[in-house]
């Protein structure tokens, strides 16, 4: 009696965990070549599944709840200034994005933002903090298509490929620097899952949600 329904109890572990991302990464075991390789308009070697497709969509979805989160979108603003704290209030003291997206020219951002963040934590720091360009402004954008949509565009993004996007993702030091924030809460998706949904996202195809 107790042998088999731990048996069935193991069973259902190993359904449910088949299921998950973490399962899906080992399961998919692609080379790095063919994860390079792999981009919207770009064709892929072995054509992928619509199963496959389908989990790079819901690898976005995932992605686009640390991109929606403070620690990033304080920077990835459609605003004239960048926001701080969880509530995304406007930063203080007047801080304006300027001309280049570092500060008006007497009030940089570098003049308090050090390349590592203050003793305390108080005062976020990494190598060349400043503002996200306008172009890649996210928080204007209500869904997870249309922010999908603007974060592949080439014409917004800096010219990043897959390839490129999921480099920078796994390491920009800006991007990085959202766990260890200092005094802040870090995004709920750990750094090294974060890094993972990322390769996996590109890998599948690089989709976007149709929602
Ligand atoms: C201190 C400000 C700052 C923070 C914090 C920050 N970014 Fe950025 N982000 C930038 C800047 C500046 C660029 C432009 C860099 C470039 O083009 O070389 C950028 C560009 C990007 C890009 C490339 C453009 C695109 O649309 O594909 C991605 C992706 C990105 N950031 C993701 C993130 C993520 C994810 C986080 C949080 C985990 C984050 N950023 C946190 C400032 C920031
Ligand atoms: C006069 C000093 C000063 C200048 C100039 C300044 N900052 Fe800040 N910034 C701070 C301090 C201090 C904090 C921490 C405030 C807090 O959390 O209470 C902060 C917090 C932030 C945060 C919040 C991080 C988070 O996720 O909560 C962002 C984003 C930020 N600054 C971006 C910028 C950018 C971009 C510039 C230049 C355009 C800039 N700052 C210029 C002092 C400055």
């Amino acid at each position: 009696m107790t042998c088999s329904r731990t048996l069935i109890r193991w069973a259902l572990l190993v359904f449910l965990s088949l299921l998950s991302v973490q399962g899906a990464v080992q399961a998919k075991d692609a080379p790095a070549t063919q994860e390079a390789a792999s981009t919207q308009r770009v064709e892929h070697p072995v054509p992928l599944t619509a199963e496959e497709r389908e989990l790079s969509r819901q690898s976005f979805k995932r992605i686009a709840e640390v991109l929606r989160h403070p620690r990033c979108m304080n920077c990835h603003t459609v605003t004239e200034f960048p926001r701080q704290g969880d509530s995304r209030r406007r930063h203080q003291q007047l801080v304006m994005r300027g001309a280049a997206n570092k500060g008006a020219p007497t009030m940089q951002c570098a003049n308090c933002h050090q390349a590592a963040n203050s003793q305390d934590g108080r005062v976020p720091g990494a190598p060349h903090w400043q503002l996200a360009p306008l172009s890649m402004a996210w928080e204007h954008l209500k869904t997870d298509k249309a922010l999908c949509e603007t974060f592949v565009d080439k014409s917004k993004n800096g010219d990043r490929d897959a390839e490129k996007i999921v480099e920078h993702l796994t390491h920009d030091p800006l991007v990085q620097w959202a766990w260890t924030p200092g005094e802040r809460k870090p995004p709920a998706i750990g750094q090294q899952d974060f890094h993972l949904l990322v390769r996996q996202w590109a890998r599948l195809g690089a989709a976007c949600p149709r929602s």
